[in-house]
Formats: C-alpha cells, structure tokens, sequence
C-alpha cells in the first residue's frame, strides 16, 4: 500500500560558521568510534527533531542521538556527522530529512500494550460504540494516531473483531505515525513469531494469525482489512475531518513540549463525537485537566 505523505513548507537550516571539513567522495570505512557528535552538530539535530516533529531531544540523549544518526552515516557512506549536518544545510535537505526522522523516533510498542486500555474498549468503549453506530448511521471510525510498526492497530482490529464478529457494521481504523520505515512494516502485517507471542495469552488469539515466513506469521485477512495506513506528522494540520468514535494518543505525547500537547489534546476534542473516547499513554494524563474530557478509567478520557 503507498503511504501519502504530507508535505509542509520545511525552514532551511543555517551554514556552521567557518569552513567544514569535507572528505573525498571515496567509499568511506567508518570507525564507528571516531565518530564525534559535536554540541553544535547536536544542536541542529535536536532543532530538527523540534521544528519537524516537535519531538524534544534533551542534552542527555546525546549518545543515543550519535547513535541512531550512525544509521544514516552509513547509509550515504558519510565519514562525519559534520559532514551529515553539511549535507541537511544544503540544496539536498528535503530528501534526508524524512530519513532523519525516521531513525530519530522511538518505535517501541507492542501487541495489547497496556493492555487496561483493550480491556476498557472491549467491555465498555466498543460496545457502547457500536451500539450508538448502531442507532445512527452504522459508522464506526478509530483514529490510532502513533500507530508505529503497527501492534497497536492490529490489537485495536482484533478486539474490533472480537465485538462486532457478524460485521454488520462499517468500521475502519485510520492508523498513522510520522515515520515512512514503521508505516511499511505495519502494512505488511507480519511479525516475527517471538513479538506475537509476547501478547497476552488470552488475546493473542484474537489476532488470527496465518503462517508466512519461516519464523514470521501475518495478522489475519479479516482484521487487515478493518486498517488504513497514512503517514501523518501529529504537528502539523490534520487532514480529516472526523467525527471519530475514539482516539488512541499513546506514548507519543511524552516526546512533545507542553503546548503542542495541547494543541493535540485540543484537536483531538474537535475530532471526536460527542461521547467519543481518547485513551492516552499511561504517563500522559491530561494535566491540567481539559474541560471538556471526563475521565472514565486508566488515561481513559471520554468527550462530553
Ligand atoms: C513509542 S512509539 C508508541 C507506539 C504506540 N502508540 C504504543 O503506544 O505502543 C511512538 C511513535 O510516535 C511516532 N511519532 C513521533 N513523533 C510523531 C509526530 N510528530 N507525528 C506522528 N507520529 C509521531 C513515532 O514514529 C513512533 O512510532
């Protein structure tokens, strides 16, 4: 499946004063341990990550930023950071940046993760939902809003499936994330047999996976075609227009500063009916409380 990307204006980022040293264009063998992350190379990483993702990189996360920009060292065969941070000031920014991105953000996640959440929804949010569908128009929309390599989705479909099994209802779950690399994988669908049966053992089931690879198996044909994958940055417009039914936020809003999360807590109000439900990571209530969220259980918040 193609992931359409959104494609905001990016700022270019200034020339490092003084010359830059350059190497030749000769195949590099790089020394992983010779490779200095500079304060100011930092800096200009972490105003990136900002500026694009609005992702926050503190100072003490500097040897995990040396390390996750080696990746792309390696890949455009590139001797120096500085020469990498060279390469993100000129006319070649706006291809590298996503790449940038994607090996910036943290992806990990995992089938049923916290897991009070799936209980939530199969008890009390999906049957409550789709009884209200039910009433009205048959519509049922789920926004998994970080949807990374594509576990939480699939757990949402599964208890989606596990509800309404007769399928008598039209429901779709948008999943999005930032990164292109994460998008590609959860469109795939298949995981390594190990990650599936880290799952609770009485949900993993649920999943309905198929055998595929050697060691791999894919999530079943009946709970792929409740998702649709789109890339989407969480900072910039939203392109739907909604109503959602629920929307799962989780352990994404750690990364933000304050008022971009509340823009996105804000935002997500707008998108969601009345009644509609917003599950957060469990280190990001809404503090300060919002208006207009009640909460229902464990960063479980329900719109009034
Ligand atoms: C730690 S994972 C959480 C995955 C999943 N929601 C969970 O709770 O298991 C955070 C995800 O947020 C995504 N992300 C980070 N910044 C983003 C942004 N500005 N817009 C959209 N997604 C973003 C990352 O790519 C990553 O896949």
């Amino acid at each position: 499946m193609s992931v359409p990307v959104l494609s905001p204006a990016r700022p270019r980022y200034a020339a490092a004063p003084g010359p830059l040293p350059r190497t030749g264009g000769e195949a590099a063998s790089i020394d992983d341990a010779d490779i200095q992350l500079s304060k100011e190379d930092f800096a200009l990483i972490a105003g990136i990550a900002r500026d694009q993702a609005g992702i926050v990189i503190r100072a003490h996360k500097a040897a995990m930023i040396r390390g996750r920009l080696l990746r792309r060292l390696r890949a455009l065969n590139l001797r120096s950071v500085r020469d990498y941070c060279d390469l993100l000031r000129g006319p070649d920014a706006d291809a590298e940046l996503p790449q940038l991105l994607n090996v910036l953000t943290t992806n990990h996640t995992a089938f049923f993760r916290e897991r009070h959440h799936f209980d939530h929804m199969r008890a009390h949010g999906l049957p409550e939902t789709l009884a209200h569908a039910a009433r009205g128009d048959g519509r049922v929309r789920i926004w998994c809003a970080a949807a990374s390599t594509g576990e939480e989705p699939y757990s949402i479909a599964a208890i989606v499936n596990a509800v309404n099994p007769g399928r008598n209802l039209d429901v779709r779950i948008l999943a999005t994330d930032i990164d292109t690399d994460v998008l590609a994988r959860a469109t795939a669908a298949e995981y390594s047999r190990e990650v599936v049966e880290r799952a609770p053992a009485d949900l993993r089931g649920l999943l309905q996976c198929e055998p595929a690879g050697r060691d791999t198996v894919r999530i079943g044909a009946n709970l792929r075609r409740l998702l649709t994958f789109r890339q989407l940055n969480l900072v910039q417009p939203w392109p739907m227009r909604g109503p959602f039914d629920a929307i799962l936020c989780r352990n994404v809003m750690i990364y933000f500063d304050g008022p971009t999360k509340k823009s996105i807590v804000d935002r997500s109000f707008d998108l969601l009916r009345p009644g509609g439900w917003l599950y957060l990571g469990h280190s990001e209530s809404l503090s300060p409380p919002h208006p207009g969220f009640e909460l229902i259980g464990r960063t479980v918040y329900r719109r009034r």
